[in-house]
């Protein structure tokens, strides 16, 4: 293949990585985005097998070809397998992986090179090695807190906030070392120092803001895969790497300010917070629990209704129920609206996507900004499966995890109905005063069953 023919293809794939950004800003072209991009990535790869700038074709082909084999057996059936709950953290190992092969391209070209490489390709790989690794080693804490295999609470340990400046300090000396006197085992010794910085830096972070930090890490592995594309002199990785960057820095801001977080209190609030009293207790306080007949009579005689969906209702996958439950108030001539909080879920847009798997029209969906002032002439509030987005303790409760997130003003609406399991807070992981309001009614049970119940129960009046 000419060297024409292979820089036209890397144009075409990262013509191809852009309009697949442009297809995934909505959600009735998101799906022809994905496919996009992801032939985009295919061309890429295919490409470098025919083409080499020495002539010599590609070497190790047999050890290439075992990688692709295991690679397209591992991640074809977990991608396939996922639930769509799990993605965050499926997201969080897939972009850990893939900064710490940067890395570990990065090393090996630089054992190569020797001393014949420049300055300039040195202090990239410097940059790919630390990056990569700590985008590697954070990613797998944040898979691990997510997963829920480890707490999901921020780690803190005695004189934590000194080791870790210790440790950046050491990276930066290290690095300055590499940069100027060159040495194989000190490049090993900032992977690994990177690789510690990587998990101290996540261990702190509380579970409600690790979707901020995954966003950051993906926009760190961006940042590794463009400077290592210029360790190896290729246009495609440092476009691709680019743009992985700056849309990892982009949702990483709107998460930020979804969330109402600086993100250097996300960062490092942990080590500054003062425990929140009553956070995690259990309560004894008394509610008021309803049965699905009492539900379908307060929705029936509503006027206006807004559906706040929350992760339960991914868990409980109730997408295709509630829809029918609010056709059927619909029909009945009642004004039914779905009010989005940008972090309901486990990831973004993760209620878009559920509601749109069930066909909800898009016009319903409302935003956060759109549905809040609607609340006061709203007669039921029906959270399904939320608890966090709209927790009062965001506006009251100094200290607490989710203080200073935007929510949904639920406890405006004349009525308030709770789905959920049980009296457990949300990812949070604090209590939610609403559920013990003189306006609210609780519906225990999984979310499918009591919305199955409500909708009998509905037709039947
Ligand atoms: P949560 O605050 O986590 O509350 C979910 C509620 O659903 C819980 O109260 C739970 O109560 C209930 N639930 C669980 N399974 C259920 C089922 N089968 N049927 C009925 N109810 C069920 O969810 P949220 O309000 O959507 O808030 C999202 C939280 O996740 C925020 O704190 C956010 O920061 C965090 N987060 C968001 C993202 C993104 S980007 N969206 C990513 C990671 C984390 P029971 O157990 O009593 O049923």
């Amino acid at each position: 293949m000419s060297r024409n023919l292979y820089d036209l293809l890397g144009l075409l794939s990262s013509v191809a990585f852009i309009l697949a950004l442009k297809g995934l800003s909505h959600p009735k072209s998101a799906r022809r985005g994905n496919l996009i991009g992801a032939a985009g990535a295919g061309v890429a790869t295919f490409v470098v097998f025919f083409y080499r700038e020495d002539g010599k074709g590609l070497q190790n082909l047999p050890l290439i070809i075992g990688a692709l084999v295991v690679g397209i057996a591992v991640g074809v059936p977990a991608a396939r397998m996922v639930q769509m709950t799990q993605m965050p953290q499926m997201v969080a190992l897939f972009n850990g992986v893939g900064g710490g092969a940067a890395a570990l391209v990065a090393i090996v070209e630089y054992l190569n090179l020797g001393n014949s490489a420049s300055t300039l390709a040195v202090i990239a790989t410097v940059f790919t090695v630390v990056v990569g690794c700590v985008s590697f080693s954070g990613s797998v804490v944040t898979f691990l807190k997510l997963q829920e295999l480890m707490t999901t609470r921020p780690v803190i340990f005695p004189g934590g906030r000194f080791v870790i400046a210790g440790t950046l300090v050491a990276i930066i000396v290290n690095a300055g070392y590499v940069i100027v006197q060159g040495g194989n085992s000190l490049l090993e010794l900032l992977a690994l120092l990177s690789l510690i910085f990587g998990v101290l830096f996540v261990l702190p972070v509380g579970g409600a803001d690790v979707p901020i930090v995954i966003s950051l890490l993906n926009a760190f592995t961006g940042l590794t895969v463009a400077a290592s594309g210029y360790v190896l002199e290729n246009i495609l990785l440092i476009v691709a790497g680019t743009l992985v960057g700056a849309s990892g820095t982009i949702l990483t801001r709107l998460m930020a300010e979804a969330m109402g977080r600086s993100l250097f209190g996300t960062l490092f609030g942990a080590f500054t917070a003062k425990a929140v009293a009553g956070s995690g207790e259990q309560e004894s306080r008394p509610v008021r629990s309803g049965s699905p007949d009492d539900v379908a009579i307060l929705l029936n005689y509503a006027r206006r209704v807004v559906i706040v969906p929350g992760y339960g209702l991914a868990v409980a996958q109730a997408q295709h129920t509630i829809r029918e439950m609010a056709d059927l108030l619909t029909a009945k001539g009642i004004d039914v609206a779905y009010g989005i909080h940008p972090v309901a879920g486990r990831m973004p847009g993760h209620m878009n996507v559920l509601l749109a798997e069930a066909n909800v029209p898009y016009e319903q969906l409302s935003e956060m900004e759109e549905v809040n002032p609607t609340f006061a002439q709203t007669d039921v509030a029906l959270v399904v499966g939320a608890n966090d987005v709209v927790n009062p303790a965001a506006k009251t409760t100094p200290g607490a995890p989710i203080y200073g997130m935007p929510i949904l003003d639920v406890d405006q609406a004349a009525n308030i109905i709770f789905l959920k399991r049980s009296m457990r807070p949300g990812f949070a992981g604090i209590e939610n005063e609403l559920l013990y309001d003189s306006k609210t009614t609780l519906l225990f049970g999984d979310a499918k069953a009591s919305l199955t119940k409500v909708v009998s129960a509905l037709k039947a009046l």
